[in-house]
């Protein structure tokens, strides 16, 4: 039987048998902000939030997150609670308040300065810097005081995400042992040759050894992960279970894909999509040009140069394409704090000018870059009306924009083109593949999607969209929860403690 939300929600109820569901992400998944005097709800551009929102309105419980949104403050309660999502609310976010000076330190210093290039080896230095380190220790702590305040005295499964939280589930654990700590990485884990750089390897592992649970997209990252720990720290590792016990306590280390709900992107499709695509087309100045999208944060991890690159190549060697196709840019500004996310913006605009002068012929222009944030509604009908859906990340734990390209596709037409080097390559093995490095292969790649046969695209996407609806995201939360669930020791009632002395006497 495949996962559904209604399933998940039974299941995890049952499992759970009261404990308090807590999820720990530094990203909030509704945002307030003030917009021309009124309190706007956003939604931030993360494929994790995006992931785990659908979870947490199934199973309810606690969302612990920083909030980082200017209108946060004045719409939670005494206790920093706001119950979202406002239109119909299922679950609680606990918003945490980080000063100016432990952002930069935490957020953008150690873990999107040093973890973020750590883990993903773009060639990117990571930045180790030690206020930075001792920022990301003292909020960990802060996140650890806000869950233990959440949990109170009573049994619970503390569910912590990605890399901004590495100290967290040891912090947990030294004051509540008995709290289940299930942990999910949502980015690459390196090589332990590549993680020996880190000037902390020791405390991070450690701090992560803390959980019952620790789980990756792929089974490539959990060896890399075990292997490190082998290398780094007095632990017996087994790899045939797949496990690591130290100091007496095991951690469980697992792969599971995370994942989408297929048919929730599905309905955000416009019912009027033809009248849509018109007015869309008349404001991007196309007439009935071939749209191949892209859609990421300005991440340099993304290959967007890569891609651009690529569409200057295809036009080149096949110009019969010229004024008949148009790259069609969605890029989110991301981290802009830090002077590399800074730097890709503003070389991604020169590239862009670049290659529409030297190809741009009358009005026509092959690619159009629009740098800013686009809502879920917007993108299911970007990824509708494209032809070809580009994804050209140079590292990636898993990317769900792939997946909701596919999701999208009702009418089972166009062609998804993606990185061998994601998470989600493994799993849409009726994508276009590419090595986003290998510009002419790319190219040629492009000119095989935007050529493809009609019944080939249908034969494609129809596969892909049958793995996506076994595999979706209630798919990927019902089998971790269950995992970490069983772990659970939640107190009996003085009924149930009768009841099984009778049975253990009989
Ligand atoms: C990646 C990370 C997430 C993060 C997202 C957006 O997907 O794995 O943890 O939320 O990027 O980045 P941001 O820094 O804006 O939260």
């Amino acid at each position: 039987m495949s996962w559904s939300q209604q399933r998940l929600e039974e299941c995890i109820a049952e499992r759970l048998d009261g404990a308090t569901l807590v999820v720990v992400a530094n990203r909030e998944p509704y945002i307030h902000v003030f917009e021309d005097e009124e309190i706007r709800c956003m939604r931030p551009a993360s494929g994790l939030t995006t992931a785990l929102d659908p979870v947490m309105q199934a199973c309810g419980g606690v969302w612990v997150g920083h909030g980082s949104g200017n209108a946060d403050r004045v719409v939670v309660n005494e206790n920093d609670r706001v119950n979202v999502p406002d239109e119909d609310p299922r679950y609680s976010l606990r918003r945490v308040w980080l000063t100016k000076k432990e952002e930069q330190g935490y957020y953008y210093g150690f873990s999107n300065e040093a973890l973020w290039p750590l883990c993903h080896v773009v060639y990117k230095r990571p930045r180790f810097d030690t206020d930075d380190w001792l920022q990301y220790k003292s909020v960990n702590q802060k996140f650890a005081d806000a869950v233990l305040e959440e949990v109170g005295d009573c049994p619970a499964l503390v569910f912590i995400q990605d890399y901004h939280f590495a100290l967290l589930p040891r912090m947990l654990k030294q004051v509540r042992p008995d709290l289940v700590v299930a942990h999910f990485w949502h980015i690459p884990w390196p090589n332990r040759e590549v993680f020996r750089v880190c000037p902390w390897q020791e405390e991070i592992l450690d701090g992560l050894l803390g959980n019952d649970l620790l789980s990756f997209h792929i089974q490539y990252h959990c060896n890399n992960f075990l292997h490190t720990i082998d290398r780094t720290l007095e632990a017996r590792v087994d790899m045939e279970h797949f496990a690591v016990t130290r100091g007496g306590h095991t951690t469980i280390v697992r792969p599971n894909p995370i994942s989408i709900d297929p048919e929730a992107t599905a309905s955000r499709l416009p019912m009027n999509l033809d009248h849509v695509e018109r007015k869309l087309r008349k404001k991007w100045g196309l007439k009935d040009e071939k749209i191949l999208v892209g859609v990421d944060r300005v991440d340099y991890t993304k290959g967007i140069p890569e891609r651009l690159a690529a569409v200057d190549r295809l036009l080149t060697r096949h110009p019969e394409w010229k004024e008949k196709i148009c790259f069609l840019q969605i890029g989110a500004p991301s981290r802009m704090h830090i002077p590399n996310y800074r730097q890709l913006n503003d070389d991604l605009h020169a590239q862009v000018d670049e290659i529409n002068w030297r190809h741009g012929q009358g009005a026509w222009r092959p690619i159009v870059f629009l740098n800013e944030h686009h809502n879920a509604w917007q993108l299911a009908t970007l990824y509708r009306i494209a032809a070809v859906g580009v994804v050209s990340s140079l590292h990636d734990g898993m990317n769900l924009v792939s997946k909701e390209f596919v999701a999208a596709r009702t009418d089972r037409r166009g062609v998804l083109v993606l990185s061998k080097f994601t998470g989600a390559a493994r799993e849409l093995t009726d994508a276009v593949q590419i090595n986003p490095y290998a510009v002419d292969e790319f190219a040629e790649a492009l000119h095989v999607a935007l050529s493809m046969p009609v019944e080939e695209q249908e034969n494609r996407i129809t596969r892909m969209q049958q793995q996506l609806a076994e595999n979706n995201v209630y798919c990927w939360a019902g089998n971790l929860l269950s995992e970490a669930s069983k772990l659970l020791q939640v107190p009996q009632s003085v009924e149930e403690q009768i009841a099984q002395a009778v049975e253990e006497l009989v």
